[in-house]
């Protein structure tokens, strides 16, 4: 942008410089010849005044002849030459010319006011004969003397047409070295115009090279047959290796083995049009075996003369590309895991069902049994062991009471939503100790209670943590922690089991094994963030960490 202005300013200069030059010369030529012309109008002024003499004899002898034209070209040319003026061409008698006073040379202009004054002096001596006869005694006198001034007139002519040729002589060199100097000025503009304009062609080349070279896209001129003419420096951060590496080299030993054929394609239908763009995208090996992902627009400048080749402007899309993948994964997590979520809810309506049908109803039918046959009794007015059926059936009733409670706060742990979560705990991991034979250990250190979305979160989270300890650990000891770091709740469940490899499963997470999944999708929903550590001997530890909300009271 700014070496195109100074461009535009150099030859501008230039313009005027030329123009200048040739103004310069074309007014001095002309000046030169209007002194020739001059110069040319002077000589006559000899010519003329012999004229004029003859012409006198020749009227006194009484032959025809017009001496008074002569006197008054003389006259008028006399004049015009000293102050400049209308004269008779000297080519034609009918043309007129205008002749400009010689200026600026004294030595001419006396030599001119000389001749004026001569000239005078001859006609007045011409005038002077014509008036006198031949035969007069004073006629050879008058007639020398015209002669003498005649003489005088072609001298005093000779001597202003010989100055003016000097001086002519003297500007035409004058003139000559100017030429010579304003061409060598001018050969010199030219000289340094084109240096300058071959500067600002390499800046420009330079600018465009850093540019293409600085481009975080891969510039790549192929040949027809593939082959790498030229390589911008950027695909060293691309493919860690130089551009030099590729430069002569064919594109395909680059490419995956199974994009091959596309670009090999793509390459040939491009080929056929001139002209033509592709857009493709495929696979180019790193420096070290990895693969990046890229898309290339290819344009076919085979017939271009400054190129000659297929330029392909490549873009790298690893990252774009990794995570689109990683985006798709996670919609194919989070649709299965509603699909599950929906089965698991029917499931767990089944279970309760089932727990419902298996344990209170048949127990509840049983007693029915047992209440009818009590009545029967004390219709009979028989109360013959009907205390120890009373008692039976409270000794049951009792433990059925107990069972549906259970079952309640496996559902939804009432001490939860009364006395917040350490407790809720607690009451969960004493009935495991209970049934489970696992010891369980709490620590906790809340100063306060949490928000009730959080306190569920992480509830369920410990909840289904420790079922995966009972289910897979086949440990001895769990140790459940909730502690408060920097305003945010941090969970952690560990056990001394087994333990198991975490990246396994998150590999394929939709192998029907989905308490890991839900545990973080329920975390992360909630702006925390959730992470698993196993190793075999050294048993697992799920964490989970939320930002601590409070409970609005
Ligand atoms: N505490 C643990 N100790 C050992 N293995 C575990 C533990 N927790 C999870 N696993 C392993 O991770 C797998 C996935 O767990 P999860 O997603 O809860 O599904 P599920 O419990 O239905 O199998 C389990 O099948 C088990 O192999
Ligand atoms: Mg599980």
């Amino acid at each position: 942008m700014r070496s195109g202005k100074t461009f535009g300013w150099i030859i501008a200069l230039f313009l005027v410089l030329i123009t200048a030059i040739v103004g310069f010369n074309a007014r001095a030529i002309a000046r030169e010849r209007a002194s020739a012309l001059v110069i040319n109008v002077a000589a006559r002024q000899r010519a003329l005044a012999e004229r004029y003499i003859k012409d006198v004899l020749l009227k006194v002898d009484g032959l025809q002849a017009d001496p008074e034209e002569d006197a008054t070209q003389l006259l008028e040319t006399a004049i015009a030459l000293l102050h400049g003026g209308e004269v008779q061409a000297v080519q034609g008698a009918d043309a007129t010319i205008t002749i400009h006073p010689v200026q600026g040379d004294w030595k001419i202009t006396a030599k001119l006011q000389q001749e004026r004054s001569l000239i005078s002096k001859l006609l007045e001596a011409g005038n002077s004969l014509l008036a006198s006869d031949r035969g007069s005694p004073a006629f050879d006198q008058q007639l020398m003397q015209l002669r003498i001034i005649g003489a005088q007139v072609s001298s005093i002519t000779s001597d202003a047409v010989g100055e003016m040729t000097k001086r002519i002589e003297s500007s035409l060199w004058r003139l000559v070295w100017v030429s010579v100097a304003l061409g060598l000025v001018g050969a010199l503009a030219a000289i340094g115009m084109a240096l300058l304009v071959k500067r600002i062609a390499a800046q420009q080349a330079i600018q465009f090279r850093s540019l293409v070279h600085n481009a975080s896209d891969l510039i790549t001129v192929l040949d027809k047959d593939g082959r790498v003419q030229y390589q911008s420096a950027s695909v060293e951060q691309v493919l860690g290796v130089p551009a030099s590496d590729l430069v002569g080299a064919n594109l395909t030993e680059w490419i995956h083995p199974d994009d091959l054929a596309t670009v090999t394609q793509a390459v040939d239908s491009l080929l056929q049009h001139q002209n033509s763009v592709a857009r493709i995208e495929y696979r180019l090996r790193r420096e070290g075996g990895a693969w990046r992902h890229v898309e290339s627009a290819m344009s076919n400048l085979m017939l271009d003369p400054t190129v000659k080749g297929i330029v392909l402007n490549t873009r790298d899309m690893t990252e774009r590309h990794a995570s689109e993948e990683k985006l798709r994964v996670l919609q194919a997590e989070r649709s299965s895991l509603l699909e599950q979520t929906v089965q698991a809810t029917e499931l767990e309506r089944k279970r309760v069902a089932a727990e419902l049908h298996d344990g209170p109803v048949q127990h509840l039918t049983a007693f029915d049994v047992k209440l009818e046959s009590l009545r029967d009794r004390v219709a009979r007015a028989d109360s013959r062991g009907a205390e120890s059926l009373v008692d039976q059936l409270q000794g049951q009733i009792r433990n059925e009471v107990g069972d549906l409670r259970k079952m309640m706060i496996e559902l939804r742990p009432p001490m939860l939503d009364e006395r917040g979560l350490p407790a809720a705990l607690s009451e969960h991991l004493a009935s495991i100790e209970r049934d489970a034979h696992l010891a369980c250990s709490l620590e906790c250190d809340l100063s306060g209670r949490l928000d009730p979305a959080h306190e569920v979160i992480l509830y369920r989270v410990a909840q289904e943590a420790m079922t995966n300890v009972i289910k897979h650990a086949r440990a001895t000891r769990a140790w459940v922690s909730i502690h408060e770091i920097d305003g945010r709740v941090e969970l952690r469940v560990r056990d001394d089991g087994v333990g198991f490899d975490p990246a396994a499963i998150s590999v394929s997470p939709m192998n029907g094994h989905f308490g890991l999944l839900a545990m973080r999708e329920r975390v992360e929903m909630a702006g925390g963030t959730w992470h698993v550590t196993s190793g075999q001997a050294d048993g697992t530890i799920i964490g989970a960490e939320l930002p601590k909300g409070t409970r609005a009271s």
